[in-house]
């Protein structure tokens, strides 16, 4: 049974009607999905991230944060950084992480975002690729983690496998899952999704820490003697996975946490590397005004090495949740299907640079690095990439 005045205490009491017409197991069900939440956090959550939501004030103090640029380096010093890189590798120190869980909406391909090929040819496919190539020249494995979501883990895993996790070694491809959360109408009510459970969204791509914890995967890369982690988006079409020159240059750093960047353009939908109080962070696009989204240009692109030890001792501390408000398919009272503008809640894992004591960038050229596939039509879309991975040689 649900407990009415439990629900009332916390706003909740719409469920009330919601069970005056639903089948038996649908009740068993529903209750057990609440009697698993904390009421009281997901309270906390509505008044914390939206009812007192601020807008980011752009203080005095924050400073763009230094970088190097790539194209200043020499052939030379290129070439050092290359073989500095090639040997770290092949001694085992670094793995890559994927972070695959996103849910691609924007994109409006049906399934998986690494599964969208060009040329016949998925993001996944184009990833796993280099990585073959990389672990062939140098003859040491590398481990390959791979985080997906409820939404897409199934279809991940499947397409793998329907395509022989294209020729990569199946020992070395380590699948996880990222965590959920709930979504909230935007008066802070639970919602009920299509198959009438309780709904609950990926929780952002800063869930990744927290998995890799609880899943031992971070304890097994130690294990495994790997020091380093490279993390990327999947929807990058020219990311350079694991790429021996920006190794070495992060091992030349030494630092928590080494980051690419680009120079971004005016307007750009891209986060800004800033530094506040010489603590790092990334001023998200989605968070910035109009004017200020153009004071900083050195952006983030989602590649990143982490020392291992560093996301040993972080990957427990608190991260801020942040506030997406999108239109979500659910029940109303009367269980017909309706989207309505509703509240999801999203970590990003940049906010873990808030806990590094060291701190380094390298900018690079974006002809050759960046080109995000997010929309269907227009700016960063399948028509850009596909230009882009043209020019590069790449299709
Ligand atoms: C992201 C960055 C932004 C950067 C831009 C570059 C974040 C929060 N923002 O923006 O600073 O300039 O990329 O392209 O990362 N993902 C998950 N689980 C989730 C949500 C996302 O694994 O719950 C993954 C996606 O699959 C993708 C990556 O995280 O690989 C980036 O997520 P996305 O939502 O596309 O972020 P953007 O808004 O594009």
């Amino acid at each position: 049974m649900l407990d009415e005045s439990v629900l009332k205490q916390h706003g909740q009491e719409h469920f009330l009607e919601y069970t005056k017409v639903m089948s038996q197991s649908e009740k068993e069900q529903l209750e057990s999905d609440i009697n698993r939440l904390e009421l009281d956090e997901v309270n906390r959550l509505y008044e914390d991230v939206y009812v007192n939501r601020k807008e980011i004030e752009i203080a005095d103090d924050i400073k763009q944060v230094q970088f190097d640029i790539k194209d200043q380096f020499s052939e030379e010093q290129l070439k050092s950084y290359r073989s500095l890189g090639i040997k770290a590798i092949k001694d085992g120190k670094f793995a890559v992480l994927l972070m695959a869980g996103g849910q691609g909406t924007r994109l409006g391909h049906q399934g998986p975002k690494g599964t969208f090929s060009f040329n016949d040819k998925s993001l996944f496919e184009r990833q796993a690729e280099q990585l073959r190539h990389l672990v062939n020249e140098i003859g040491t494995p590398i481990h390959w983690y791979i985080m997906t979501s409820d939404v897409n883990h199934k279809d991940t895993l499947a397409f793998f496998i329907e395509n022989n996790y294209f020729e990569y070694d199946e020992q070395y491809i380590h699948f996880f899952k990222q965590d959920h959360i709930v979504s909230l109408t935007t008066d802070g009510r639970l919602i009920l999704d299509v198959n009438k459970r309780i709904m609950q969204t990926p929780n952002g791509n800063g869930g990744v820490f927290k998995s890799l914890e609880k899943t031992k995967l971070l304890a097994e890369m130690k294990e495994h003697g790997v020091s380093f982690l490279f993390l990327n988006n999947i929807d990058n079409a020219l990311v350079k996975v694991l790429d021996p020159e920006f190794v070495g240059y992060t091992i030349e750093q030494n630092s928590d946490v080494t980051t690419k960047s680009i120079q971004a353009f005016e307007d750009e939908k891209v986060g800004r590397l800033v530094s506040v109080d010489g603590k790092k962070r990334v001023l998200e696009y989605s968070e910035l005004s109009a004017d200020d989204v153009n004071k900083f240009e050195n952006a983030n692109i989602g590649i990143h090495v982490f020392k291992v030890d560093f996301l040993i001792e972080s990957a427990s501390k608190a991260l801020p949740y942040h506030l997406a408000i999108k239109n979500l398919k659910q029940l109303d009272e009367d269980f017909s299907v309706v989207e309505k503008e509703s509240l999801k809640f999203e970590l990003f894992y940049f906010d873990i640079f808030q806990y590094a004591n060291s701190f380094a960038t390298l900018q690079v050229n974006r002809a050759k690095e960046f080109s995000p596939l997010k929309n269907k039509e227009g700016k960063d879309s399948i028509e850009t990439a596909q230009k882009d991975l043209e020019i590069n040689q790449l299709l």
